[in-house]
């Protein structure tokens, strides 16, 4: 089997913040020894080529100790044997990245990390529930780039209370740090978090100006656009991220890991102790697997592809089977064709949800 990427999820952290749904379990350090072991059958089970990419995401992968994080990256050496990764990135967080562990993720092979800096404001950061103040993130950004990682940042916007000139204070910030790599997300919430409970709204027409400023602020400072939520100085885009974008083949290991081989898209069950009881059992513990064809499938390709600024080379295939929508995406200005290239407008950048909506079933034509 050759995968292109493999992603490796760690579901621990400190605390939860207030908008995050993704799976992780906060006061479960007692986990971890039996996780890494759990890990290592799963790997066993899923057999692969030694991948070119590897994601290693959560979670906070440096909630893991020092001698955790070397294990864990040790365990996926043996498990995938091969030349080194050509890229590797660890998720770090700013209140657990330790001089130590940077060493250790070097030594371990890692060439870039993925800092969750999220805002500049140290009020906003108590707002949203995270556990480190601004000054914890300079450190741990110095700490990266002196260990000789690529750096690559997240910040959010659209958060409550979050103003414009806010916003430009953590830019600006942030954009003078220089990171390789720049991930800028707006605030989606979630009906089962602290801020869906709590009924946080959107502002849309505060949300538009918000990330209209974002990209004009990172494009002044020489990043790349490159996806709609991701900057790069040249040369320096997520080959892992792209993987998915461009709809290849990856293998996802851990508790709600997703995986898309040969056509084959399927995600592990998030229960951590589900996970780890299956994968000892030596079965792998699948919560929903599918295999999308026909329709469905040019569809994906080309919702994930239009994510790319540069846009993507649809094929005769895919054109005919959404001509209807791609000459509607084209005549309300939220597409551009131009040769064998479709991609996203200026216009349908701050659309992309309604672009994408055109390729998701039900189609249109099955709808009526
Ligand atoms: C896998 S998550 C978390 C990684 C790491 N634990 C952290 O908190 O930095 C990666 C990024 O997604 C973004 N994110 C998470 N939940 C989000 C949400 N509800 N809306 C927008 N962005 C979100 C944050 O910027 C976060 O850094
Ligand atoms: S945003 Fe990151 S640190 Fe916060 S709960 Fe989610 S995964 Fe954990």
């Amino acid at each position: 089997m050759s995968d292109a990427g493999l992603y490796v999820h760690v579901p621990f952290c400190s605390g939860k913040c207030s908008y995050c749904d993704f799976v992780s379990f906060p006061g479960r350090a007692a986990s971890v020894p039996g996780y890494l072991k759990a890990l290592e059958a799963e790997a066993g089970l899923r057999p692969a080529a030694r991948p070119e990419t590897l994601y290693v995401g959560g979670g906070t992968p440096t909630e893991l100790s020092a001698e955790d994080l070397a294990a864990l990256l040790g365990s996926v050496r043996r498990s995938y044997p091969g030349p080194v990764f050509e890229e590797a990135t660890v998720e770090a967080n700013p209140e657990s990245l330790t001089p130590e562990k940077a060493a250790a993720l070097r030594e371990g092979g890692v060439t870039r990390l993925s800092l969750g800096l999220q805002t500049t404001d140290d009020r906003l950061l108590e707002r949203i529930g995270r556990r480190h103040r601004f000054s914890d993130a300079v450190r741990a950004f110095r700490l990266g780039r002196d260990a000789g990682f690529d750096m690559s940042v997240d910040l959010m916007f659209g958060l409550p209370g979050q103003t414009l000139e806010g916003l430009e204070r953590s830019l600006s910030t942030v954009l003078a740090m220089r990171p390789e790599h720049l991930s800028v997300y707006g605030l989606d919430v979630h009906e089962d978090t602290p801020f869906g409970r709590e009924g946080v709204v959107h502002d849309e027409d505060l949300g538009r100006a918000m990330f209209e400023l974002v990209i004009v602020r990172a494009r002044a400072a020489g990043y790349h656009h490159y996806e709609i939520s991701n900057f790069a100085l040249p040369g320096r885009e997520c080959r892992h991220n792209m993987l998915y974008w461009r709809n290849e083949d990856y293998l996802g290991l851990g508790p709600a890991a997703v995986s898309h081989q040969d056509g084959e898209r399927s995600t592990n069950s998030p229960g951590l102790d589900e996970y780890r009881s299956g994968v000892l059992a030596g079965r792998r513990p699948l919560a929903h697997a599918e295999r999308l064809e026909g329709k469905e499938k040019l569809g994906e390709t080309a919702m994930l592809g239009l994510r790319l600024l540069d846009g993507a080379e649809l094929g005769p295939e895919l054109e005919e089977a959404f001509a209807r929508e791609l000459e509607s995406l084209a005549e309300r200005g939220l597409i551009l064709r131009d040769g064998r290239r479709t991609r996203l407008s200026s216009e349908g950048l701050f659309m992309a949800n309604v672009v994408a909506s055109e390729f998701v079933a039900p189609f249109a034509e099955a709808a009526c």
